[in-house]
């Protein structure tokens, strides 16, 4: 007979399951394990549940929208209840100065204009009934044409508070329409960007500027008749582009009237000048493709384009670097913008190649000129039509002129080259608010003045009356 021994084998599991401290390792370890796996789960679900019980909204930088819903976010608004309105002040806020001044070259004072926006980070605000997490953040990446960090605004809320996005981009919207309300925004170049110029400005009245007879309303019906032909254009397959190229003497409205017409229609300026220091092929080519919508794309100082480099000046500065073929790609390459309403200015014709009047790159062609009768008829009556009700005064100030030789004629009818310009005209008519018999006297300021070579002395310096 052979007993065998109660267990004979290491391994027995029974065995182990019998050892009080192995079971009880294996319990411990099987509860952790289960407790690790609820955990993962409840991660997962929680995911699951954000995704199917939260709607996420994302706005980058580059979005027309982002400045809107700052804009928005940044509104004052009454929340009702103690922890409501704890909950959703914004405490981190960032700042945006806006300063404009005159002109590029003024170095007078400048305006400021600050606007206070929510700063980085996690906000909440409440809208109706809905509340949203809003997370505005700067990514560690960033542009590579204007080195700015990419940034984002983040909104949050509950899946059936989901409309209320389409409320708050709508309202945003309004917002910003309504603060551009009878405004012109003028863009202009920023790095390889187009950024807002200053602040929107009040809409020049198409009235204010005064052109010579019928100019005016030429080019205002050409524009609006382009606008209204899109679909002729598509059908037919040709881009829908058009180019106006305006030439004069400084000081005869061509920009000023430019400005008045993207009022009256309603459309921003997009402004490039070509002669400007750091302008140059590339980056026009690139600009012209990515013109703001609804925007008249100015390109002042054309002619730049077309002379001679520069000599470097000691400052470095070689003039524009803008070439003429340049200027044709950007206008009509294969990248050029599909739609396009383009203005051309120049103080010097003479200096353009013909190869630019083509349809498409310029299709209608005006001289903005010296003021004429007719002109400083009209812009008498803007300044002092109320105080000369016969016209009398009018009349005087005509002769004048005449007499003067400003209007093409010398006081014998004989032709005159004296000529005067409108800008002057309203710089006299300003110097004399109000006071129409002071113009008048004061008229013979309009003579232009030349520095003739003899004033100068030989290093180009003018010289002073001893
Ligand atoms: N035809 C005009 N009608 C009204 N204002 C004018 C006219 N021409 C010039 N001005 C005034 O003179 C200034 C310079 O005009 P601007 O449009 O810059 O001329 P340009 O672009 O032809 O050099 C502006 O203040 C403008 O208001
Ligand atoms: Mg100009």
């Amino acid at each position: 007979m052979s007993t065998s021994p109660p267990s004979s084998s290491l391994f027995s599991l029974d065995a182990l399951f019998d050892n009080p401290l192995f079971a009880g390792g294996i319990g411990l370890a099987s509860l952790g394990a289960a407790a690790a796996f609820a955990r993962k789960g409840a991660i997962a679900a929680l995911g699951a549940a954000r995704r199917r019980l939260l709607v996420n909204v994302e706005i980058s930088k580059q979005d027309p929208a982002y400045p809107w819903i700052l804009a928005w976010l940044s509104q004052p608004r009454e929340t009702p209840g103690f922890i409501a309105s704890r909950l959703t002040r914004i405490h981190n806020l960032s700042v945006t100065t806006t300063t404009s001044s005159k002109g590029p070259n003024v170095n007078g004072p400048t305006n400021a204009h600050f606007f206070l926006q929510p700063g980085y980070g996690r906000h909440i605000v409440k809208f109706g009934s809905a509340y949203i997490a809003v997370n505005r953040e700067k990514h560690s990446t960033a542009n590579m044409n204007t080195g700015e960090p990419h940034e984002i605004v983040q909104m949050t809320t509950l899946w059936s508070h989901r409309h209320a996005f389409e409320a708050i981009f709508g309202e945003a919207h309004r917002l910003a329409a309504k603060a551009n309300e009878g405004k012109t925004i003028v863009y202009s170049a920023r790095g390889m960007e187009w950024a807002p110029l200053g602040d929107p400005r009040k809409k020049r009245p198409l009235g204010s500027v005064i052109l010579d007879e019928g100019v005016k309303d030429n080019i205002v019906g050409d524009v609006k008749d382009f606008l209204s032909r899109q679909k002729w254009y598509v059908d037919r397959g040709i881009p829908y582009r058009r180019g106006y190229l305006l030439f004069g003497p400084p000081g005869s409205g061509k920009s000023s009237f430019i400005q008045a017409l993207a009022g009256e229609l309603d459309f921003a300026v997009a402004m490039i000048n070509l002669s400007e220091m750091g302008m140059t092929d590339d980056k026009l080519a690139y600009l012209l493709t990515k013109l703001p919508k609804r925007s008249l794309l100015l390109l002042e100082d054309a002619d730049a384009a077309f002379v001679n480099r520069r000599q470097r000046d000691s400052d470095g500065y070689s003039g524009a670097s803008v070439t003429f073929s340049g200027l044709l790609n950007a206008l009509d390459g294969v990248a050029a913008g599909e739609e396009r309403i383009a203005f051309l200015t120049t103080n010097y014709i003479d200096r353009l190649d013909p190869a630019l009047i083509r349809p498409g790159r310029v299709d209608m062609m005006l001289r903005i000129g010296e003021a004429t009768r007719f002109q400083a008829a009209q812009m008498w009556d803007r300044f002092y039509g109320d105080v000369d009700q016969d016209g009398s005064g009018k009349e005087r100030f005509l002769q004048r002129l005449d007499e003067l030789g400003l209007l093409g004629k010398d006081k014998d009818g004989n032709p005159s080259n004296r000529h005067t310009s409108t800008a002057a005209i309203q710089g006299l008519f300003l110097f004399n608010k109000n006071d129409m018999q002071g113009a008048i006297d004061m008229s013979e300021g309009l003579i232009p003045r030349k520095f003739e070579a003899e004033d100068m002395t030989p290093d180009g310096a003018i010289k002073t009356a001893a």
